[in-house]
């Protein structure tokens, strides 16, 4: 498809209604989204404590273009291209490890920590070492979260910092740990995964386990009625009883999407668990139970629950064009002991059923949009969080 293919697609798209088929299969507008989306936002690549010690390491993809995220001798965070000086081959293989140096599988030229070249066998006299190490990428560590930006010149983290910060602090996820992180890929492309995160107009249907808790699910009157009994009833336990929303950023803020809601839990639910009990001990400062959960965004993918027990990291990141991976993240306050204080399986229930829930609905979903004969619908009152996701993606790859 010519970008000027690409142009007139993006403007016969209707207001209010899902998107053409090409904007979820075809490889020019997949390369834009990758371009204009990916390569420019903060992207959460993962926890300071699943990188503990020097030399500690995972790796994150994000459509072809590979991070180590690693802790230095330093003990700093560092993020390097996972590409070798050399002649390009990966030099981390493994998703995850620990190691004293970073040396390349192929020809052997190893490199410190930090990226630096330190060895490279056989080179011309003349060669000059300092020239040649991994290249960076901008990260910053946030509340315990570390995040990568891909752009020379990205955006200011600050404005997520300074609006963000004040809630999120309760929860002290700087003093928080991975209880675990699981990874569901899904035959679908990116878009439609977050275009079904961000409505509940399915959550009937798909998701009884989620819709006996969470009062999202609920028609709009419903939810109100339900929110002004909470914040009647609700305890003071450290958290804020209010909202915040700076979603869809863009120009200078490209990229820097932060958000905070607060919604009440159905039918004495503390938190997101098989029977609404705690499934684990009180997160950071928090001092009690408020019959609430509240949802956080950080950047344009990433998504978060937050319950007074655990924090729910929710990551969408494309891997082809009809292709994505939904990681969840579960943090546990850091003092927590797996099977004494936490079952891993109880925690993670709730949001690994509903994942696996979605993962077939949105795969159906891309099987029919793959149709020569799809039309896009209208999207009802239950979606407006969709149809917002799509006026914004549409102005940003325009
Ligand atoms: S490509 Fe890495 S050492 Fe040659
Ligand atoms: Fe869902």
């Amino acid at each position: 498809m010519t970008q000027q293919a690409v142009a007139e697609l993006i403007g016969k798209q209707k207001k209010g209604f899902a998107l053409d088929r090409e904007f979820y299969h075809d490889e020019e507008i997949f390369r834009r989204d990758i371009e204009r989306i990916y390569m420019k936002a903060w992207l959460y690549a993962g926890h300071q404590s699943e990188i503990p010690g020097k030399g500690d390491y995972f790796l994150y993809s994000v459509a072809g273009e590979e991070v180590i995220i690693l802790r230095g001798d330093d003990d700093q965070v560092h993020t390097l291209l996972n590409v070798c000086r050399h002649r390009g081959s990966r030099v981390c293989l493994e998703a995850k490890g620990s190691a004293r140096r970073l040396s390349c599988p192929y020809h052997g030229w190893t490199y410190a920590l930090d990226g630096s070249l330190i060895a490279a066998a056989y080179m011309k006299e003349d060669f000059d070492k300092s020239g040649y190490g991994l290249k960076k990428i901008h990260h910053t560590v946030f509340e315990g979260m570390i995040f990568i930006n891909f752009a020379e010149e990205p955006s200011s983290f600050s404005v997520v910092e300074h609006d963000l910060g004040p809630y999120l602090r309760p929860y002290r996820l700087d003093k928080a740990k991975v209880a675990r992180r699981q990874s569901y890929p899904v035959k679908s492309n990116w878009k439609l995964a977050v275009e079904n995160y961000k409505e509940c107009y399915h959550c009937g249907p798909a998701h009884p386990e989620y819709s006996k808790a969470h009062s999202l699910a609920l028609p709009q009157e419903r939810w109100q009625a339900e929110m002004d009994a909470l914040v009647a009833r609700m305890p003071s336990c450290g958290l804020k009883n209010s909202m915040m929303n700076h979603s869809y950023a863009t120009g200078r803020e490209f990229g820097t999407d932060r958000a905070y809601e607060h919604y009440p839990l159905l039918r004495g639910h503390v938190t997101g668990s098989r029977d609404g009990k705690p499934v684990a001990p009180l997160m950071g400062d928090i001092t009690g139970y408020d019959g609430g959960a509240h949802d956080f965004k950080i950047g344009p993918v990433l998504y978060a629950l937050a319950y007074c027990d655990l924090v729910v990291l929710y990551r969408f990141t494309p891997t082809t064009v009809d292709t994505c991976d939904c990681d969840i993240t579960w943090l546990v306050n850091e003092s927590a002991v797996e099977g004494k204080d936490y079952k891993v399986d109880e925690l993670t229930w709730l949001w690994d059923v509903t994942t696996i829930a979605d993962k077939t609905i949105i795969e159906n979903n891309q099987k029919g949009v793959n149709s020569r004969f799809f039309e896009p619908g209208p999207f009802s009152t239950f979606e407006a969080a969709t149809g917002r996701f799509v006026d914004w993606y549409l102005k940003t790859i325009q």
